[in-house]
């Protein structure tokens, strides 16, 4: 007996992006970036998991997870290697894809932003560029209207405020600045290329489904008891969960540093994509390294973040009470080389979701992060967020026990008494 059924006709996926599985994404910042020794181990992406090549071994395997969607990413620089000039084979490629995803009866749902930067971009100042708004947009033209028959549900930009905060706050991504002032510019011209790209997908489709994937974090005071802990905590939260969505549904930019009123971001969200993982703990303590904190005894991933299912639960409900959009969880997963706290994880934090639901949340999807080990930004191959283990040697995808837990969870569209009680 299904114990916790989901909603009909529910999203069952798992979510990839461009760099981090293709392979040989050459014209991009990153690509430079790890060329430059910069990841952790001098490691570089290189080929990556090939997916580039193995599409359709890899939409066999989300077929065999009786999965009905799929989230993946267009890479900018690849369609756009040098300024302008748009590569017909690779806009051809992702066209294939996402046919070979429409014969398996899965349904595309596409990142437009994942990240990456063509190097051309990056050259003229990335996102503190306000040119770059507009060259987003061509490319973003380009392909929706290439994909207009094909595609319906949209992410404009996956996580603006985790890519503007490593990216200019924390100075782990390229281009590894660190200024608040800078970070805060960044995320203003992010809001203003979704709220553009947002209307240029509707007026090329009608009834497309347009919105971001958000990285939504708990963030809790590590010292609830200590005033300045709760100013740090509510502070980190104003800015890293609130600024740019609250924009999305007010058209006020409304941050410390920076205030604006942007008219045309208003109502801009179709549904929201929700990415969770964890929840952290700030105050004083943790004010520069908040990630990974080890103020509790909860579990924790490879990664060394806190498994908290609870703080999927809050997450989901509060974003709802504040956008009263549908919710697709557009990411959720653990580092987990040996696989050993995935399938709790993967359990605690559905069983979590569907509270949300019987409480009158309206979430119509999941994906998982990731289908398969792929290449982790900065950390590079050693975070392994896979369902599938991946061999990078041989490239061969390796079914692991969370694997084939969640081909019987998509099946039967929820969680079983049986495997419930596993867990
Ligand atoms: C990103 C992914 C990343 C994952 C795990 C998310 O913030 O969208 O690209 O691999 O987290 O760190």
């Amino acid at each position: 007996m299904v114990k916790y059924e989901f909603p009909k006709n529910f999203y069952w996926g798992t979510a990839t992006s461009s760099h981090q599985i293709e392979g040989g994404n050459i014209y991009n910042d990153w690509w430079e970036f790890e060329n430059q020794g910069k990841v952790k181990d001098g490691q570089i992406s290189g080929s990556a998991c090939d997916s580039w090549n193995r599409y359709k071994e890899d939409f066999d395997l989300i077929q065999k997870l009786n999965n009905n969607a799929y989230r993946f990413s267009i890479e900018w620089s690849r369609i756009e290697p040098e300024e302008g000039k748009f590569n017909e084979e690779a806009l051809n490629r992702y066209k294939d894809m996402i046919i070979s995803l429409r014969k398996r009866n899965i349904e595309p749902f596409v990142t437009l932003h994942h990240f990456t930067n063509p190097l051309w971009i990056a050259k003229k100042g990335g996102w503190l560029n306000p040119e770059t708004i507009e060259y987003y947009l061509r490319y973003v033209e380009k392909v929706v209207n290439e994909f207009k028959d094909l595609v319906k549900y949209y992410m404009t930009i996956n996580e603006p405020n985790a890519y503007a905060f490593m990216a200019y706050l924390y100075g782990e991504f390229p281009p590894q600045e660190k200024s608040l002032k800078k970070m805060l510019k960044v995320l203003n011209h992010m809001v203003k290329a979704h709220a553009k790209a947002y209307k240029l997908i509707h007026d090329t489709r009608k009834d497309a489904e347009a919105s971001i994937a958000y990285n939504v974090l708990l963030i809790e005071p590590l010292n609830p008891k200590s005033f300045i802990d709760r100013k740090i905590a509510s502070f980190a939260d104003r800015i890293y969960n609130r600024v740019f969505i609250e924009t999305l549904i007010t058209g006020k930019f409304s941050s410390p540093l920076l205030k604006e009123n942007i008219p045309y971001a208003k109502d801009t969200l179709d549904y929201l994509g929700i990415n969770y993982y964890t929840r952290i703990l700030m105050g004083i303590k943790t004010f520069f390294n908040p990630l990974p904190n080890t103020s509790t005894d909860n579990e924790r991933s490879d990664f060394g973040w806190e498994i908290h299912p609870e703080g999927f639960y809050k997450v989901v409900k509060r974003f709802w009470e504040l956008t009263k959009k549908p919710i697709y969880i557009t990411e959720n997963g653990i580092s987990d080389a040996k696989d050993e706290r995935r399938p709790k994880y993967l359990i605690s934090h559905l069983i979590a979701l569907h509270k949300a639901i019987k409480e009158g949340v309206d979430v119509r999807g999941y994906f998982h992060w990731s289908l398969m080990d792929n290449f982790e930004w900065a950390e590079g191959f050693k975070q392994r967020f896979g369902l599938f283990e991946t061999n990078f040697d041989t490239k061969e995808r390796i079914w692991r026990k969370s694997a084939k837990l969640y081909s019987e969870i998509a099946k039967n569209n929820g969680i079983t008494e049986e495997i419930g009680s596993l867990y």
